[in-house]
């Protein structure tokens, strides 16, 4: 698939913000990752308004992009009892990759941002938004228009001596 190959972690945007129906189709793509025993234990916080961008840029150590980014996405652990706990976090992962593809499909630059298990981050973000549930904060993904035109481009990285064909 196209997607997969050109998909690059891209932290450099132009200042243009991301529709609200480009928000809502990358939303979409996350919320149809598969789930762990189908728990659906994520909350999303999706965003693409300038001020936000830059106050949680300054607020979150390791999110400074976002303060230049067309848009970012936070997806949460919901703070409820999930049937298989100990997955929540690839269910996170999960739904971070399918963003990231429809990000490439739309031509979007987008940057995973590693979050769970960052105390620091974890409570800047949970501060700044004050949810009423202390949902837990498990990745960002910065979003938006690559400056540079050529960001999106193929990296071969199959390497033979790191599989074993059965
Ligand atoms: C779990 C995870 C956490 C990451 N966290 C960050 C991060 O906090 N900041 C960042 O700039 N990139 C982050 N990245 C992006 C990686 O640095 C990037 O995927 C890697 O350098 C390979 O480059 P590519 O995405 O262009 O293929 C993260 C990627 C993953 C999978």
């Amino acid at each position: 698939m196209k997607e997969i190959k050109i998909r690059r972690s891209v932290r450099v945007f132009e200042d243009k913000l991301l529709s609200d129906s480009e928000l809502e189709k990358l939303v979409r793509a996350g919320m149809q990752a598969p789930s762990a025993r189908n728990q659906q234990p994520l909350y999303y916080i999706a965003i693409n308004k300038r001020e936000v961008l830059k106050e949680i840029a300054e607020k979150v150590p390791g999110y400074k992009m976002v303060g230049e980014a067309g848009g970012l996405i936070i997806i949460f652990v919901r703070n409820e009892e999930h049937v298989a706990p100990k997955q929540t976090e690839q269910d996170a992962s999960a739904a971070t990759e399918n963003i990231l593809l429809e990000a490439t499909h739309l031509g979007l630059g987008s940057c995973w941002l590693s979050t769970f298990h960052n105390p620091a981050k974890q409570d800047a973000i949970s501060e700044y938004f004050n949810l009423p549930e202390k949902h837990l904060p498990a990745v960002g993904i910065a979003l938006g228009y690559p400056k540079d035109k050529d960001a999106l481009k193929f990296i071969d990285r199959y390497n033979k001596d790191l599989v074993k064909y059965i």
